[in-house]
C-alpha cells in the first residue's frame, strides 16, 4: 500500500495536491460520475478517500445521508468547510480499516483502490459486498495508467473487484484515461 506519510506531506505541501477543485479533467469526470448514477435519489452513501470533498460535495446532492472519510485531518477540515451540510458525516478514517457499519444503498470508490495493497483490496471488496443494499449501487472511478506510487492500475483494480460472479456491472464507462462502473448485486 501507499504509505500513510505519503499523503500527509502530499497535503502538507498542497491543500488540493491534484487540482480535484480546478482542472476541467476532474469536473468532468464527476459530472460523469452523477451521471452514471442509475438513481435519482440515494438513502444512505459512503464515500471513503474524499480528500477535500470536491465529489462529496456533489453527491450529497443526491443522498439522504453521507458518510465521507479520509485519513488525513486537513483535506477533511476543508471538505467540512467546504461542503457544509448536516445530513453529511466527515470522520477520519482509512480503508479496509475503518469501514462504517452498513448499509450504504451507494458506496463510491473514487481514484483510491491503488493506493491500497492486493490484500487491502480484497478486504475493501468484501466490505464493500457486505455493506451494500440489496438495490445498492458500488461506484467505481479509476485512472488507467500506471504512476508511481501506484501498487496497480485502475483497469487491474476494477477487474478484481468484478471477481465472482456476486457483482454485475449496470454501468460501463471507458475513455483513454479512466474507467468508470457502476456494479449491483447479482
Ligand atoms: C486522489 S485522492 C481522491 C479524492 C476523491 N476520491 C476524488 O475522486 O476526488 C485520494 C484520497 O484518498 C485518501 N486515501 C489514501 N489511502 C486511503 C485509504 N486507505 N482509505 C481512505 N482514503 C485513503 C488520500 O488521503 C486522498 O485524499
Amino acid at each position: 500500500m501507499t504509505a500513510p506519510d505519503y499523503f500527509e506531506q502530499l497535503y502538507a505541501d498542497s491543500a488540493d495536491p491534484w487540482q480535484l477543485a480546478e482542472r476541467h479533467y476532474e469536473q468532468r469526470k464527476y459530472d460523469l460520475t452523477l451521471a452514471a448514477l442509475p438513481r435519482l435519489r440515494y438513502a444512505r452513501a459512503f464515500e471513503p478517500g474524499c480528500s477535500i470533498g470536491v465529489l462529496t460535495r456533489q453527491l450529497a446532492t443526491r443522498c439522504d445521508e453521507l458518510v465521507a472519510t479520509d485519513p488525513v485531518e486537513s483535506p477533511l477540515a476543508r471538505a467540512r468547510a467546504t461542503v457544509g451540510a448536516d445530513h453529511v458525516t466527515f470522520a477520519r478514517g482509512r480503508v479496509p480499516d475503518d469501514w462504517p457499519d452498513g448499509p450504504f444503498d451507494l458506496i463510491v470508490l473514487s481514484e483510491l483502490l491503488y493506493y491500497l495493497s492486493a490484500a487491502e483490496r480484497l478486504e475493501v471488496r468484501a466490505a464493500a459486498v457486505e455493506s451494500l443494499a440489496p438495490d445498492g449501487h458500488l461506484v467505481l472511478v479509476h485512472w488507467r495508467h500506471p504512476f508511481e506510487v501506484a501498487t496497480c492500475t485502475g483497469d487491474v483494480a476494477h477487474a478484481e473487484m468484478r471477481v465472482g460472479d456476486d457483482l454485475v456491472a449496470v454501468v460501463e464507462h471507458v475513455e483513454t484515461d479512466f474507467r468508470l462502473e457502476v456494479l449491483a448485486h447479482a
